[in-house]
């Protein structure tokens, strides 16, 4: 192998390539097939100020921790100036940072030194809507005739003086608020604070390209994009049929009707990837889109590179081979792969939809196992690798606008933002001298990394372990799996040399399965004479 070069981690096969761009190319695959993704949730990762908020300094004074961990690539939330309605989803200027965040040089340094360490940067672009204090929207309220309302929706009322239709925001009530000088209303399918952008208006295209060179020219190595499929809402905004919901017999509007997904997105996604293909090496563009079904259509070599395959099924053995199996068809063409995710910033964390304590961490190993065995990248969220659990924030401390703008019907994200612990024994774990936005539950910091560090048992210890396998067994394996015969209750797949088995049921299985033992989720996993014990709610790792 060349000085420089790195032999990649793709569960894709074997691939050769210099992180950094000076790599063979000839061989190459581009480098984020198979890489683990980390996504870190900026305001709760690691304070470098004391100031109770995350910033990027932080980032960048735990770099180390993520190249420990086998984090190839980073994915970092907006940190953007906002007025934070949505932590930072509310956007008032893409090009700069939001002073509690730090400085664009703040972010140079961050940039440089990933790429010192060899890992990647994406960061978050949120072009379905911006903040209301951005100056366009600001410009539109000023005046019922200013031109800047055409790059946002305003629209009458019914004749009955009702919203212009009955979309419904994500965050519950209206899609619509109504603008007190001129008497409109204006479209968010998100909080009242984030108008949608009207992309048929060619202003907001072409701003968005000039955002988007403006961050690979600082060196991003991609993009995230927020709600990558709504960007255009269908032209006649027509009202969402009402239909009988056969459980509750109450009529509501028929969320199967489209209203977002329209053809005209495909064109935006190509001309963003020939932006992208001007920059060497490859820079990505990760969609926010989470229906398999809707995938096909982005997954395109002149489109988008990735969307995620979220496995959140019930822990039951035919479920999660259902979901695994619709996921790994998602994504077209024969060398695709799929992105594997349980967790991320908006979804009740993983160890706790498994049933939490002991029992969620047993089965978030074993699933660690399953998912990070197949072919495709993964994308972990921050704190998963300590065994997070959601947090129970006080609703009076609570801060998401899914809980404020639901009246509190919707619980909200806030319990799977709780700031990271780092360190046992400290004032907040460590995070923050000062008290962390959001509170930490007691004992927070027994999760700790330094509690967890030294702990050949700990969660932290069994991630690093596994990621590190997987980056040792990458290039040995195709990009196909194969489903094995399992006793009712288990899964067992071969992926080339390596052998997967997980147990989902509540008592221990044996199984036949060939190969060395790698790597158990449970200390008691046992192999002998070709037959695998697994406890309950256990994994392994075996090799051929
Ligand atoms: C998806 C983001 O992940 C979520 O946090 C945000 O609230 C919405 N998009 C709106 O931007």
């Amino acid at each position: 192998m060349q000085p420089g070069t790195v032999l990649l981690h793709s569960f894709g096969g074997l691939r050769r390539k210099d992180l950094n761009g000076q790599g063979s190319g000839a061989l190459t695959q581009p480098w984020w097939r198979g890489a683990v993704f980390y996504e870190i949730y900026i305001r709760s990762f690691a304070d470098s100020n004391n100031d109770g908020i995350g910033d990027l300094r932080g980032i960048s004074s735990r770099l180390e921790y993520l190249k420990d961990l086998g984090v190839d690539a980073i994915w970092i939330t907006p940190f953007y100036p906002s007025p934070q309605k949505d932590h930072g989803y509310d956007v008032a200027d893409y090009c700069n940072v939001n002073p509690e965040y730090g400085t664009l040089a703040d972010f140079s340094h961050l940039i440089d030194e990933a790429h010192r360490l060899r890992m990647k940067i994406l960061v978050d672009l949120v072009p379905n809507h911006t903040s209301d204090q951005h100056p366009w929207f600001q410009a539109a309220v000023s005046a019922p005739d200013d031109p800047h309302r055409a790059r946002y929706y305003f629209a009458n009322a019914k004749p009955d003086g009702s919203p212009p239709n009955n979309w419904e925001s994500a965050f519950g009530g209206s899609a619509w608020t109504q603008d007190q000088l001129s008497g409109q209303w204006y479209l968010h399918l998100f909080a009242p604070e984030q108008p949608d952008l009207n992309w048929w208006n060619p202003a907001v295209p072409k701003e968005f390209e000039r955002i988007l060179k403006f961050w690979l020219d600082k060196g991003v190595d991609g993009y995230r994009i927020d709600v990558a499929s709504a960007l255009f809402k269908r032209r006649d905004m027509a009202d969402r049929p009402m239909i009988k919901d056969s459980l509750t017999g109450l009529r509501s509007p028929d969320l199967k009707f489209k209203i977002i997904d329209q053809p005209e997105v495909h064109d935006v996604y190509r001309a963003w990837r020939r932006i992208l293909d001007n920059y060497q090496p490859t820079r990505v563009l990760v969609g926010e889109i989470f229906d398999p079904s809707r995938q096909a259509r982005y997954i395109l070599p002149d489109q988008l590179d990735m969307a995620f395959a979220l496995v959140r099924a019930r822990w039951d053995a035919s479920l999660w081979k259902q979901s695994i199996e619709v996921d790994r068809h998602a994504p077209p063409g024969p060398n695709a792969s799929p992105s594997w995710t349980q967790s991320n910033h908006d979804l009740v964390r993983h160890v706790t939809r498994l049933g939490g304590g002991s029992l969620g961490r047993a089965r978030a190993r074993a699933a660690l196992l399953l998912l990070l065995g197949m072919p495709g990248q993964i994308f972990l969220y921050q704190g998963e690798e300590l065994g997070l659990e959601e947090a129970n924030v006080p609703p009076q401390q609570r801060q998401d606008p899914a809980f404020i703008h639901s009246g509190g019907k919707q619980a909200g994200r806030d319990g799977c933002r709780v700031p990271m612990p780092w360190h046992k024994g400290q004032p907040n774990a460590g995070f923050s001298k000062a008290a962390p936005w959001l509170p930490m539950p007691a004992g927070w910091d027994r999760l700790a990394v330094d509690a967890q560090a030294g702990s050949a048992d700990s969660m932290l210890v069994f991630y690093k372990r596994v990621l590190a396998l997987r980056r040792r067994l990458a290039g040995l394996l195709p990009n196909r799996l194969k489903w094995c015969p399992a006793p009712e209750g288990a899964l067992v797949y071969e992926h080339g040399r390596l052998n997967v088995a997980v147990n989902f049921l509540a008592g221990p299985v044996e199984i036949a399965v060939r190969g060395r033992l790698l790597v158990g989720s449970d200390p008691l996993v046992r192999h002998r004479n070709g037959k695998l014990t697994l406890p309950p709610n256990s994994g392994a790792w075996l090799s051929l």
